[in-house]
C-alpha cells in the first residue's frame, strides 16, 4: 500500500526577533547576540497510508497545530521535506501548490474563527469548489453543495444563514463540509471536537469516521486527549516539547505504552472507580519552555523514570516492535 503523506525530519521555528537590533542585548557589561526562537517542531518523521488515521496527540503547546500548517503548507518548513501522494510538495512554489491545495484540506479546532461571518453558509462552500473546478457553473456547484450540507446534517433552507445563525456543533459541521466541497483525498484535522460538548463530540467523530468510509479519506487527527482518538485511528504519535516520543499502532500506545510521557498521559486520564469519576492530579510540573531546548531528553523534568544519562544526551528512535518506535533512553540501543 502506498503513502499518502510522508514527513520526514520536519523542523519548524518562529523567530521572535523582530530585526538585528532585537538580537543584541547586555550582558555583564558587554554587548552580545541573542537569538530569540521558538522551537515549535524538532524532527519529526512519521507516515500515513492511503486510508489510514494518523493521530498525533500532546499537551498543549507539543507543536501539533504548528505540525499540521506545515504538512499543508500554510507555513513553509524550516528543514525537512513532506511528501503527499509521491510528490515533494515542501519544494512547491505558492502557484505550484494551488494545485495540491485542494487534495488536502483542513478542519479547523476553532469552528467559528474559521468561517467567514459575512459569507452565507452555501456561499462558503461554492466558494472554494468553484475556484478549484470541482463544478462546471454555479448551479451545478449549487446542488453539489447542498447534498454535501445534507451529509453533514444541515437543511437546504438552513443554507441562506450565516455562522453566527449556528451552533457549535452545526457550525463544526459547515466545516468539514467546506473541507468536503473540493473533494479531497487528505484531511486535517486540528482538534476538531476539543470545542464541543461531550454529547456532540461524538457525533462529529461518529461523522468524520462515515465519511472517511464513503469517500476513502486518509487523515491526519489531531487531540490533546488520548481517549478521543482510541476508536477512530490506525496509527498514533505521542508528542512533547515538538517531538515524536513514541509511534505506534492503536494496539501499541494502548496495550503496551513504552515512553514514560505517554505512560504518564493515560494516567492522566479520568477513570472509574465504581460509581466515581476519579480525575487524576496529572502529570507533575509544567511542559518547558520551547524558546530553550534542554541538551538531553526533553522530558526529563517531568519524568519519574529518568536517569542520569538522560540529561546529558538526547535519545534516538528506536524499534521496540515492529513499527513500535520509542525515543527513551530506557530502550534499545539507547540505554547502553
Ligand atoms: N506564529 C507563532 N509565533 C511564535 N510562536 C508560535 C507561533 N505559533 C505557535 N507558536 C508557539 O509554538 C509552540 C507550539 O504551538 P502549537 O500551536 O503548534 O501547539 P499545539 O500543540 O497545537 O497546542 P494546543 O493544544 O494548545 O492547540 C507554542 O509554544 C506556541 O506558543
Ligand atoms: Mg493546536
Amino acid at each position: 500500500m502506498s503513502y499518502i503523506l510522508e514527513v520526514n525530519n520536519l523542523v519548524q521555528q518562529f523567530d521572535l526577533n523582530k530585526g538585528i537590533l532585537d538580537k543584541i542585548k547586555l550582558r555583564k557589561g558587554k554587548i552580545c547576540i541573542e537569538e530569540k526562537v521558538v522551537h515549535a517542531v524538532n524532527d519529526i518523521s512519521f507516515k500515513i497510508k492511503k486510508g489510514e488515521v494518523f493521530s498525533l496527540v500532546g499537551e498543549s503547546g507539543c507543536g501539533k497545530s504548528t505540525t499540521a500548517r506545515t504538512v499543508i503548507k500554510l507555513l513553509e518548513p524550516h528543514d525537512g521535506e513532506v511528501i503527499f501522494d509521491g510528490l515533494k510538495i515542501s519544494e512547491l512554489t505558492r502557484p505550484q501548490m494551488v494545485k495540491q491545495r485542494s487534495k488536502m484540506q483542513m478542519i479547523f479546532q476553532d469552528p467559528y474563527a474559521s468561517l467567514n461571518p459575512r459569507q452565507k453558509v452555501i456561499d462558503i462552500l461554492m466558494e472554494p469548489m468553484l475556484f478549484h473546478e470541482k463544478a462546471k457553473d454555479k448551479d451545478e456547484a449549487r446542488k453539489k453543495c447542498l447534498s454535501i450540507l445534507e451529509k453533514v446534517g444541515i437543511r437546504a433552507e438552513q443554507s441562506e444563514r450565516y455562522p453566527h445563525q449556528f451552533s457549535g456543533g452545526q457550525r463544526q459541521r459547515i466545516g468539514i463540509a467546506r473541507a468536503l466541497a473540493v473533494e479531497p483525498e487528505f484531511i486535517v484535522a486540528d482538534e476538531p471536537v476539543s470545542a464541543l460538548d461531550v454529547s456532540i463530540q461524538a457525533q462529529i467523530l461518529n461523522l468524520l469516521m462515515d465519511l472517511k468510509e464513503e469517500y476513502q479519506f486518509s487523515y491526519l487527527f489531531i487531540a490533546h486527549d488520548l481517549s478521543v482518538v482510541k476508536h477512530i485511528s490506525d496509527k498514533i504519535g505521542v508528542m512533547y516539547l515538538g517531538k515524536i516520543v513514541e509511534k505506534g499502532t492503536t494496539d501499541d500506545i494502548f496495550k503496551r505504552p513504552k515512553h514514560p510521557y505517554t505512560q504518564a498521559l493515560f494516567d492522566a486520564l479520568p477513570r472509574l472507580e465504581g460509581n466515581n469519576l476519579i480525575h487524576s492530579k496529572g502529570i507533575e510540573g509544567e511542559i518547558q519552555s520551547p524558546i530553550n531546548l534542554p541538551k538531553g531528553c526533553f522530558f526529563y523534568e517531568r519524568c519519574e523514570k529518568r536517569i542520569a544519562k538522560c540529561q546529558l544526551e538526547r535519545p534516538v528512535d528506536v524499534a521496540v516492535d515492529e513499527g513500535h518506535y520509542v525515543s527513551c533512553h530506557l530502550y534499545g540501543n539507547n540505554d547502553e
